[in-house]
């Protein structure tokens, strides 16, 4: 007993001496919270608290979104509003927040109401390595110092509202793993200089304004997962260089650009592809045999294209989404590989070429299915059997086709989750089922449907030319 009195009493001192020591030094140090009250009252207005705890005379270290990493220096500042529209920040960066001198990481992100031009204070944070402001409301241009920030490894500025060019001095960046300036208002080329940051995994530029060529720059990015330049102005061709990104890069986004010229060939060598979105550009040409090799991807976007038969027999155990729509494809069948997946979710073939009686397609999985748009075929019989067989579809577009079926034979209030269904143009005959008021979008217009329209939100439009012969 007098052992484990005497450890109590041990411990009891060691707390009470760990609490002393805690009293004195566990205060952060006085230009940290100098620098952090600073950019406090730069936030004019913070609805959900997020800097409550930011006081002065406590211990900044303790603070909301504050770590200090061994010692009383702050290291990292990290605040966001997780996407929910009533948690944001409004006010500016200060400049005062440039005392906290041994920061690493500045994360801002979904703080949605953070104006003002970029913060020049960073360059007076030698430390500084990961640099984030993300979905706030950042304007003008990127400093053309901003190539002095070469400790940084990830800095992203997508969502905000920067413009103009991409400073050329980026290319001193060299340690960069991440560069992220999706959805601003970037303008110019893609500066042939990002040659120079051999070490992103991740580049996105998509959503801005950049026009001009894709530069023939990836020659050394053997890290590069990720590449999205979509929704932009670019034109030309893909450039060859992307070929040797083949080994690792399993995203490749350009849709929603004015590329041009033919899909090339060493794409099909892309062992490791997830995703390939070529969709609205000019591509033409035929999709590459190559294209067999690609066992494992699993997303395809061709849509909006000027390609042509014959598109190859591709070897995908588990295609999840595919949309060929709007090419000039004359497929007469949806191809084996799509009806065999067990897992895909989408399928957009409008405009195909499609020969074939509904009643036929019999898709090894409609679990997962949430999206099917066979518009504008020449697809014949009856989608009872498929729609009946589908549990999660919210989306069913097949007009202008040759379907031909009754439709109170429609069993939808099934399908508790189908929003959008478009069976406008075909030859569909019978009764609506009162159960369509639970759509969001419908339009059977120009069939034979024949009697009473059932009271609904859609306007008439939807049901126009329905006793049409
Ligand atoms: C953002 O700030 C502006 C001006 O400071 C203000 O008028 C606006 O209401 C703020 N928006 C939100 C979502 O708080
Ligand atoms: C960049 O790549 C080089 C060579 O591959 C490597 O030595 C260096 O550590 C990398 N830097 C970072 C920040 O990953
Ligand atoms: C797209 O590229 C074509 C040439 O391939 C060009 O004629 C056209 O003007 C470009 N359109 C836009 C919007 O840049
Ligand atoms: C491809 O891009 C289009 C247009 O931007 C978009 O609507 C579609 O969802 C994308 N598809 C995939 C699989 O990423
Ligand atoms: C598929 O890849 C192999 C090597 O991995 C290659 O020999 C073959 O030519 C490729 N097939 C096609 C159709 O390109
Ligand atoms: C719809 O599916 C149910 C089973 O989920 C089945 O009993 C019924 O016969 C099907 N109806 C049609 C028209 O296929």
């Amino acid at each position: 007993m007098a052992f484990s009195c005497s450890s109590v009493v041990l411990i009891v001192f060691s707390l009470f001496l760990l609490q002393c020591l805690r009293g004195n030094a566990a205060k952060c140090h006085a230009d940290d919270e100098a620098g952090l009250l600073g950019f406090k009252s730069g936030i004019t207005d913070d609805p959900s608290g997020m800097l409550n705890s930011w006081e002065a005379g406590t211990d900044c270290c303790t603070w909301g979104g504050i770590e200090c990493q061994g010692g009383n220096r702050v290291t990292d500042i990290i605040l966001f509003g997780g996407g929910d529209p009533k948690i944001y920040l409004t006010g500016t960066i200060s400049p005062a927040l440039s005392k906290v001198r041994y920061l690493q990481t500045i994360y801002f992100k979904d703080l949605q109401n953070i104006t003002g031009t970029f913060p020049e204070l960073v360059f007076k944070l030698p430390r500084l390595q990961f640099f984030y402001i993300e979905n706030c409301d950042l304007h003008g241009r990127l400093p053309s110092k901003i190539g002095r920030l070469s400790r940084l490894q990830g800095p992203s500025f997508a969502k905000n509202a920067f413009s103009g060019p991409i400073p050329s001095s980026i290319s001193k960046l060299t340690q960069l793993t991440y560069l992220s300036l999706g959805s601003n208002y970037f303008t110019g080329e893609i500066p042939d200089g990002i040659r120079h940051l051999k070490n992103l995994s991740v580049l996105n530029l998509e959503q801005n304004l950049f026009h001009g060529k894709i530069p023939d720059a990836f020659s050394s990015f053997f890290d590069l997962y990720f590449l999205s330049l979509s929704n932009n102005g670019l034109s030309g061709e893909i450039p060859p260089s992307i070929s040797a990104l083949a080994p690792r890069l399993a995203f490749l986004l350009l849709d929603r650009n004015n590329l041009s010229g033919n899909i090339p060939d060493f794409l099909g060598n892309f062992k490791a592809l997830d995703t390939l979105n070529l969709s609205w550009n000019g591509f033409s040409g035929i999709v590459p045999k190559s294209f067999r090799n690609l066992t494992k991807i699993f997303n395809l976007d061709f849509s909006h294209n000027d390609l042509v038969d014959p598109f190859p027999a591709m070897d995908v155990r588990g295609i999840e989404s595919l949309d060929l729509s709007y090419n000039h494809f004359h497929l007469g069948q949806i191809p084996k590989w799509v009806t065999s997946s067990p897992i895909i979710y989408s399928l957009k073939l409008a405009r195909c070429g499609l020969k074939f009686k509904l009643d036929d397609w019999k898709p090894y999985e409609t679990y997962f299915y949430d999206y099917i748009d066979l518009s504008d075929n020449e697809i014949s019989g009856s989608p009872v059997r498929l729609l009946n067989s589908t549990d999660y579809l919210v989306g069913f577009w097949a007009a202008r086709n040759q379907l031909r079926f009754n439709m109170e034979n429609l069993k939808l209030p099934k399908m508790k989750t189908l929003k959008y269904l478009d069976l406008s143009r075909n030859l569909i005959y019978g009764k609506l089922p009162s159960s369509i008021s639970g759509l969001k979008k419908l339009n059977v217009a120009y069939n034979h449907l024949c009697c009473k329209i059932p009271a609904t939100r859609f306007s008439a439009k939807a049901f126009l030319g329905r006793l049409s012969v």
